[in-house]
């Protein structure tokens, strides 16, 4: 990958020496120009920045050095380029532009990613109050240039070339043969919408002062991968809903499970405590017919306590259904503490005026494509008497397990999840 870099400051780009993108760059998988835009001013004062017009604080890059800094990058495609870096030869080789700025869209893995597979780009690193607008315009325009104005985050830095440095970093490293374990880049915060579990290393009991001792999870020396997997899973949730709730969104928190049909016209979340009390709620207005159905009230959604549906969100991954704001729907789902190659849907509910629409067998498929890849059987349970249920469930593949359900008076129902969804994770 080629990459340009123009800044008044080009001594800044030097930490792109060390460590691992050095390394790249030392090994030719990246070729990486840093350019000084004075070298595109020809007064005497070599001067890149004048006041602006309609008056303010500040001064702002003038279009003319910019204008020839990028015409000289987007020119030079055809000079020393990489292998595979010019898509179309030489002559119609054109490098994305980025201009770094806090009123950009924000850079995000995703961005990452896709920038990942640009055979060039090229950054324009912006001082003051910014670059005259008709640069913006020119690049397009003239240079023929694609141009993405892009933020590090909602705070005002000095000048882009810290976000380069974030932005090269991040982009680089997925590059194939950048990084030595390319397992290492999967398990990563904001890869699969969740944030990186808590991780260890030696001693596994830790002095930290004298007489204080701080040990590692035993379930993380138990040798058990598969309880170390589900306990690393629940890490990641809990995390997420603590740090960052704003990622708890289903599309993102559960990539295996698209947002599709009788869902799509609701809103669709991973559930966070704030969301308990109406979930308690709900959970007894759904439950009173299954009390009825199976002759008794003694059963958990409609005897639990808003603590214990606070306690059930951390120990399940719980998913909302709203409409225009309403709690209508709810399930949840985990890896059985016991089997942990089964996936357990629970608490599977419709508001009772909702029923009836498809939005049962949305939620039970919704909460099904959030398996985990290594899971080989969904098990759900239900009342005797609950032929509603035992209908939805049969016609969703599920089949009776012979025998008593893990409750009195249940029946579990399981279902082996297809090779498909296996694959698909
Ligand atoms: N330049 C100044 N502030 C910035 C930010 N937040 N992101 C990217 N570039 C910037």
């Amino acid at each position: 990958m080629r990459l340009d870099v123009v800044s008044i400051f080009p001594e800044y780009l030097a930490p792109l020496d060390l460590s691992l993108i050095g390394k790249a760059r030392r090994d030719g998988l990246l070729d990486l120009r840093v350019h000084d835009l004075r070298d595109f001013a020809h007064d005497r004062h070599r001067s890149v920045d004048d006041t602006p017009y309609g008056g303010g604080a500040g001064m702002v890059m003038k279009p003319q050095p910019w204008a020839e800094a990028l015409a000289h990058v987007a020119g030079s495609g055809g000079e020393g380029a990489p292998e595979g870096a010019l898509e179309g030869g030489a002559e119609g080789a054109r490098p994305r532009l980025i201009v770094p700025g806090p009123g950009g869209v924000p850079f995000t893995q995703a961005l990452a990613r896709e920038l990942a597979v640009e055979p060039w780009l090229a950054f324009a690193c912006g001082r003051y109050e910014g670059i005259d607008e008709r640069v913006y315009e020119y690049a397009a325009q003239d240079l023929g240039l694609e141009v993405s104005v892009v933020s590090l985050g909602d705070y005002v830095l000095n000048g882009g070339e810290v976000a380069v440095l974030a932005m090269v970093e991040a982009v680089a490293r997925l590059l194939p043969g950048v990084i030595g374990n390319a397992e290492s880049l999967v398990e990563e915060s904001h890869e699969d919408g969740l944030l990186e579990y808590p991780v260890y290393t030696k001693p596994s009991s830790w002095e930290s002062a004298p007489g204080v001792t701080r040990d590692v999870p035993s379930v993380l020396m138990s040798g058990d991968h598969a309880r170390i997997a589900a306990w690393r899973h629940q890490q990641r949730l809990e995390r997420t809903a603590t740090r960052r709730p704003d990622l708890l969104h289903a599309s993102q928190a559960a990539p295996g499970a698209p947002v599709e049909g009788a869902l799509a016209a609701f809103d669709v979340a991973v559930a966070s405590p704030a969301d308990a009390p109406e979930l308690l709620t709900l959970g007894r207005a759904c439950w009173v017919t299954e009390g009825r159905a199976n002759g008794s009230f003694d059963i958990p959604p409609l005897v639990e306590s808003l603590q214990d549906v606070v306690d059930g969100l951390s120990q399940w991954q719980t998913w909302t259904v709203r409409s225009a704001g309403r709690l209508v729907g709810s399930v949840r789902g985990r890896r059985d503490p016991q089997d942990p190659s089964t996936w357990q849907v629970g608490r599977l509910m419709v508001a009772p005026d909702l029923q009836g629409r498809g939005l049962g067998r949305a939620l039970l498929a919704h909460v099904e494509a959030a398996a985990p890849s290594d899971t080989t059987t969904c098990w759900i349970n239900t009342g005797r008497g609950s032929e509603r249920n035992l209908r939805t469930y049969r016609k969703a593949g599920y089949r009776a397990v012979p025998g008593e359900g893990a409750y009195p008076g249940t029946v579990d129902l399981t279902k082996k999840r297809r090779r498909a969804s296996v694959d698909q994770g």
